[in-house]
């Protein structure tokens, strides 16, 4: 069972019905990608967690699946507890992972690892207090509870703390006023590092690393991303080594999407999925095993192997208009661009920004990759209708 059925938990849906697995897509809304090539489909409200395990009582899954954070994951906790269902990795890393401050305090507090200096603030006045008392300018402000860069500000001076908190409050997930400032680092690059938790063959589980994948945020949405990211030596160990520390604490099976700043030798933890990431979709050309398929193969006891194919690279294709029902025009002029691939999730509803599809493309040269992804992407003119 799926929790959240997006473009990335339609991609496991597909990898696990490959391995002979019957599916159930949930999501909030009808019709949602992943609930279009699943045996079984439910919409509910999954941040309830009445809704959540009456439904899990139901249907009996001997898997749960999350594929979004905002999930009710006490319900999920109990119900593993109650040796009722098996949730992936674990109904711990899903609480853990689903706001910023259990992660951060597990990877900084008890892990000891790099990261960003922080605080947690419940008010301006705090807030205020935290960025004077060492923070400092420039500083990242972001609500607990969200993603995709909502309600999240950089801010260089003074002047702009009321606005970073007003603009925190409005977009975080749920209506508390917590927020975590950071302190900014002026990294050289950042990378998603998949790691991929899965069984040998003593039945033990071992770590696999893929390439590391770099990628372009803007205003906290990834907009492309590419493999191999070209790594020091040194930074790259360091990247693993905080990978590991952090996935080998959360346990379980699967994949991990382990988002690093790198500067120099430098590296610190930002944030981890324990699933499948939206800047590995890159992998879906780039890897002889995509982030999804190395996911269903882990969590199912399987094999894997993280190894590269090609170098490669994704862009993603927004909405551009808003409305039900949208058509893509361009689809032939960009399938023309040599060495390109598309997805088109069939999203049943657009948005200006709402990431409807992502192109895809490989060449031995990362940046001509990285050319022909965004080539083909720009040829995508999503429009109504009508
Ligand atoms: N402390 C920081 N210093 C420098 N840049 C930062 C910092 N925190 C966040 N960023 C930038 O903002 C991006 C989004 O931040 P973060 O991953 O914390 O937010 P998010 O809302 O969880 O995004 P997503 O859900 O897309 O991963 C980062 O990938 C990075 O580019
Ligand atoms: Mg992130």
């Amino acid at each position: 069972m799926l929790l959240g059925s997006g473009e990335l938990g339609k991609e496991v849906l597909i990898a696990l019905q490959r391995l002979g697995v019957e599916t159930i897509a949930v999501d909030r809304y009808a019709d949602a990608p992943g609930q279009q090539v699943a045996h079984h489909a439910h919409t509910v409200v999954m941040s309830d967690p009445a809704q959540l395990k009456a439904l899990i009582r139901a249907e009996k899954p001997d898997l749960v699946v999350p594929e979004i954070e905002a999930i009710a994951t006490q319900a999920l906790e109990e119900l593993e507890a109650a040796g009722i269902t098996r949730v992936i990795p674990t109904a711990r890393a899903t609480r853990l992972t689903m706001d910023r401050e259990g992660i951060r305090r597990l990877a900084a507090e008890t892990l000891h690892q790099p990261t960003s200096p922080y605080k947690f603030c419940d008010s301006l006045e705090e807030l205020q207090a935290a960025i004077d008392g060492g923070i400092g300018y420039p500083c990242v402000i972001k609500p607990v509870m969200s993603s995709s860069g909502k309600g999240q500000s950089k801010i260089d001076d003074p002047a702009q703390v009321q606005a970073a908190w007003d603009y925190a409050m409005a977009g975080g997930r749920v209506s508390h006023n917590r927020i975590i400032v950071e302190g900014f680092i002026d990294f050289d690059y950042e990378i998603t590092l998949l790691t991929v938790r899965a069984l040998g063959t003593d039945g033990q589980v071992e770590t696999h690393f893929c390439a590391p994948i770099g990628h372009t945020q803007r205003a906290g949405d990834y907009i492309e991303s590419w493999q191999p990211q070209a790594m020091a030596p040194l930074a790259l160990q360091r990247a693993q080594e905080v990978a590991k520390a952090i996935t080998d604490n959360l346990g379980g099976q699967g994949v991990f999407g382990v988002e690093l700043f790198i500067k120099g030798d430098e590296v610190w933890f930002s944030e981890v999925s324990p699933r499948p990431h939206d800047t590995g979709m890159v992998t879906m050309i780039s890897q002889w095993q995509n982030e999804f398929e190395l996911h269903a193969r882990a969590i199912l006891g399987l094999p894997v192997d993280t190894a590269l194919r090609t170098p490669g690279a994704s862009a993603v294709i927004y909405g551009q208009v808003d409305g039900r029902g949208i058509v893509f025009d361009g689809v032939e002029e960009a399938l023309r661009v040599p060495q390109t691939e598309l997805r088109l999730f069939g999203k049943p509803e657009s948005f200006s920004n709402r990431r409807m599809g992502v192109a895809l493309a490989y060449d031995k040269d990362v940046d001509v990759a990285l050319q022909r992804a965004n080539e083909a992407a720009r040829h995508i003119k999503p429009r109504l209708d009508r």
